[in-house]
This record gives structure tokens, C-alpha cells and sequence, in this order.
């Protein structure tokens, strides 16, 4: 009896931290939805967020610094892609997404080269009440004009829901072979980790305490 509820309290702890948080674990191009961790580097932390602001881990999370076991998606530069979580991202804060140019083949590629930020998705106010873009499913596009080749495609969920705590980074990223594009050369550019800092006004925010309006943090978005 007692080895019973010992174990139904371990399980039920264990039920409670994968719920606890979410992971973008699926990606799609155009209407195509690939199967779980097709096209995207595999990490080994199960749903956690990262926390350090200094780990190579915010690429591509624990676990994804190699691809050598995860295939390359074709992708039209303009096409566009979905990002899928396991469960809808749940935890106030922005969404961005990254990309980042291999200098080789994307599969050899740790994401420790420049990285330039396509699109955010940041809160709406509406009568001084902000809403965020809590959901499964974050589609974009490829930008049109990005050089032909292979990259990383990142997205990040940062976690600001409790502030005051160390907020919490949800990344993933998806390996893709870009075609048709034209010879852009993207920009701002950053380094990840230290594209982010604790002082970054959308990191220390209280999203809870006369909160009209925010900054993501990172770069300015990249557009053609
Ligand atoms: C990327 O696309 C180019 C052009 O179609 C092709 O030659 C190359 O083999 C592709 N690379 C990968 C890794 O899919």
C-alpha cells in the first residue's frame, strides 16, 4: 500500500513537470505537416525552458547543438512554415523567430554564426488590457529576398508570466534549405546566447502592474 502511493505520487510528479510546460515540436511547410521532430533537432530536456541567460542551449535547447540526426527541409524562399506545439504555449510573453545562415552543411551547423530575427509576435492592448499570442500553431514566412541555403529556423517562446522569478526560454529549431531567394544580406545581426540581457526591458517586465505596453527583446526585425 505504501509502495503504491509512493509510486502514484512519483508518477503524478512526473505527469505534473511534462504538463507543466510545452514544446515546439512539430514543424510544417505550406499546408504539409511533418511528423513530430522531422526536420527539427531533437533536444533532451523534454518540454523544460532554458533559464540561463549565457548557455548555448537558448539556440537551439539542451540537446540541439548537433543535427546530425535530424533532416533538412526544402523550403521557396516567401513559403510558408508552421512551428506546432505538443500543448497550446501557455505562458504570457512574446513568440520570435530567428534564422541563422550555415556556413556549411546546417546538419554540422551549432548556431554559434550571426542570427537575424524574422518576425515577433508581442501583445495587443485593447483598453489597457494586453493579449498575448497564446496558441499551437505560429506560421510565417520565409523571407523573400534570404540567399539560397541551409540555416537554422528558431522559435522562441520567453516566459514572463511570473515576475520576478527567472523568466523561462521554450526554443526550438528546424533545419531548412532555402531556394529562390535573392542576395540579401539580413541585418541587424546577433549572437545567441548574448542577444538577450537581464536588463532587457521585455525580460524584466511586470506584465501584471500597469503594463501598457512592451519591447521584445532581441534585435529589430529583419525584412526584405
Ligand atoms: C538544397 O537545395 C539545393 C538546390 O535545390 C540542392 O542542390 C541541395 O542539395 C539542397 N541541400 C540539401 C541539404 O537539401
Amino acid at each position: 500500500m505504501k509502495t503504491t502511493t509512493l509510486l502514484a505520487a512519483l508518477t503524478l510528479g512526473v505527469a505534473d513537470l511534462v504538463q507543466g510546460h510545452y514544446i515546439f515540436q512539430q514543424f510544417g511547410v505550406g499546408s504539409t505537416k511533418f511528423s513530430v521532430y522531422q526536420h527539427i533537432r531533437k533536444n533532451t530536456n523534454q518540454n523544460s525552458p532554458v533559464t540561463s541567460l549565457s548557455s548555448p542551449d537558448l539556440r537551439c535547447n539542451v540537446g540541439g547543438n548537433s543535427g546530425a540526426s535530424t533532416t533538412v527541409a526544402s523550403i521557396k524562399a516567401g513559403d510558408a512554415f508552421t512551428f506546432r506545439t505538443d500543448q497550446a504555449v501557455y505562458h504570457q510573453g512574446p513568440i520570435s523567430l530567428y534564422m541563422s545562415k550555415a556556413p556549411g552543411s546546417v546538419q554540422d551547423y551549432d548556431g554559434s554564426g550571426d542570427w537575424f530575427k524574422i518576425y515577433d509576435w508581442g501583445p495587443s492592448f485593447s483598453g489597457g488590457n494586453p493579449t498575448w499570442p497564446l496558441r499551437s500553431d505560429y506560421t510565417y514566412n520565409i523571407p523573400k529576398c534570404i540567399a539560397n541555403g541551409e540555416y537554422l529556423l528558431r522559435i522562441q517562446s520567453l516566459a514572463i508570466h511570473n515576475p520576478g522569478s527567472t523568466p523561462q526560454w521554450y526554443v526550438s529549431c528546424a533545419q531548412v534549405n532555402v531556394t529562390g531567394g535573392g542576395n540579401a544580406n539580413p541585418s541587424p545581426t546577433v549572437k545567441i546566447p548574448g542577444a538577450f540581457k537581464a536588463s532587457d526591458p521585455g525580460y524584466t517586465a511586470n506584465i501584471y502592474n500597469n503594463f501598457k505596453s512592451y519591447t521584445v527583446p532581441g534585435p529589430s526585425v529583419f525584412s526584405c
